[in-house]
């Protein structure tokens, strides 16, 4: 077993051999019913046909008490009615945002929603790729493959796009997504996985006092509705540098943008890329195989998680806009910093900065994108400090 960034320590681990079985194929026609991926250490993950959302995740604490740790709605129904802040789902097709709802490839110019502030969020309204019931491929008990078909033309955005996404669950407790399109025309994607999670477990409390890492030396500064200006900012010596694991509460009040509430949600440009990001990637992604992202733990639970991924970006968001009006599992009223998002992708608004690395995918390429994340208790033992860990890039 590989160690996790917050591991001192191997960690015994007892092993309950139950097996499960799956009855994911006979679901098909209820989008509702989640298929349920085990694992033997009583890690369980629900996906739902919906959004290919991450209904439940239950990973054991320091104690071995298995909760949930992602943020959602007990009734699978909630979260189509269009007040889910994209709990749980994969987003598209260009997650995050686009300038005025507006772009052009080769030549055309292409006019997408305008659902935030005069931009384009997410793909737009109805969140395509979270509100759509996805088919359901293949399944078994620990892994799910299901697909959706966006047609030509969907939220504004050109060709047929067809796109599986693959969750599997293994021993090792690694809940492993990789998400794959294609196309019959030249189309921008940015598909992205937008869970929301709470280490401590039953959503409990706030993430404040979680500790993280992100392995990033720069974050993409923005207008005060978080379009980019197309520089890149230093995370050293400022409360965006989590190069050396911090609490996401310690600095997070000196972070006053964006408007009204402040706080994290920002984008961090991954693997000691900058301003050569552009040229070190290709369709979005910087390697074929996932890199160490990010790293959090909660000191409440001792539960810890890795992300790893092989997109250039990581938005790290801290729930600032949670406000207590938003009623989840088991009735409970959502606080601010109630969870936090951590959604790898290509960098927002990258159709206009062509210095940002870049994801258009033309006919007979495949789009490829991987978002790991390792579950594992937080040792005593001091995390290991500091330095960025770069990887060559291709
Ligand atoms: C954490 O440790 C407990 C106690 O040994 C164990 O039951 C649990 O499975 C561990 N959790 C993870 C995520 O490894
Ligand atoms: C978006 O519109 C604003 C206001 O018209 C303009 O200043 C800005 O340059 C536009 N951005 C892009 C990327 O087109
Ligand atoms: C999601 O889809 C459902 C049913 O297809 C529809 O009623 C609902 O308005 C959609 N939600 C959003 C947020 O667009
Ligand atoms: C998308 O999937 C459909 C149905 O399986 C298939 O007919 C079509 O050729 C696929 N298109 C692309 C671009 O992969
Ligand atoms: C809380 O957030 C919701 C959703 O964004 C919003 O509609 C509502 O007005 C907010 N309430 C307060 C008191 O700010």
């Amino acid at each position: 077993m590989v160690a996790g960034r917050f591991q001192g320590a191997a960690v015994a681990i007892a092993v309950a051999a139950v097996c499960y079985a799956s009855c994911a194929m006979a679901q098909q026609e209820d989008p509702y019913t989640p298929v349920v991926l085990r694992n033997k250490n009583g890690v369980q993950a629900d996906i739902l046909p919906i959004g290919a959302i991450i209904h439940r995740l239950l990973v054991p604490d320091k104690n071995g008490q298995a909760d949930d740790i992602v943020l959602g709605f007990d009734d699978p129904k909630t979260y189509q009615l269009g007040n889910s802040p994209y709990f749980g789902g994969i987003v598209g097709r260009v997650a995050n945002r686009i300038a005025n709802g507006t772009f052009t490839l080769d030549g055309q110019t292409y006019t997408t929603d305008k659902n935030d502030r005069g931009n384009t969020l997410h793909g737009g309204f109805n969140p395509f790729f979270e509100n759509n019931t996805w088919t359901i491929q293949d399944a078994s008990d620990n892994e799910v493959t299901l697909s959706l078909l966006s047609p030509d033309g969907t939220q504004g955005f050109p060709g047929n796009l067809n796109a599986t996404a693959t969750y599997s669950l293994s021993d090792d407790n690694t809940l492993q997504l990789v998400i794959e399109a294609t196309t019959d025309k030249t189309t921008p994607v940015n598909l992205a996985q937008h869970s929301y999670f709470n280490l401590n477990g039953n959503c409990r409390n706030n993430i404040l006092s979680h500790v993280l890492y992100i392995n990033g030396l720069y974050v993409t500064p923005t207008d005060v509705n978080q379009i980019p200006n197309g520089e890149l900012a230093a995370v050293q010596g400022s409360p965006f540098d989590f190069t050396t694991p911090r609490p996401i509460g310690e600095r997070i009040g000196a972070v006053t943008f964006p408007p009204p509430f402040g706080g994290y949600d920002h984008n961090w440009a991954l693997f000691g890329l900058g301003t050569d990001a552009a040229a070190k990637t290709y369709i979005g992604v910087v390697s074929e195989e996932p890199q160490l992202a990010a790293s959090v733990y909660s000191p409440l639970s001792g539960r810890a998680m890795d992300l790893s991924t092989n997109a250039p970006g990581l938005q790290f968001y801290a729930g600032n806009n949670l406000n207590g009006s938003l009623a989840g599992k088991g009735a409970y009223m959502y606080p601010q910093h109630g969870g936090f998002a951590m959604e790898s992708q290509v960098w927002p608004d990258y159709l206009h900065h062509p210095n940002f690395p870049q994801s258009i995918l033309q006919p007979g390429q495949l789009y490829r994108h991987i978002w790991t994340l390792k579950f594992y208790n937080h040792s005593a033992a001091p995390a290991p400090s500091g330095s960025v860990q770069t990887r060559s890039l291709p």
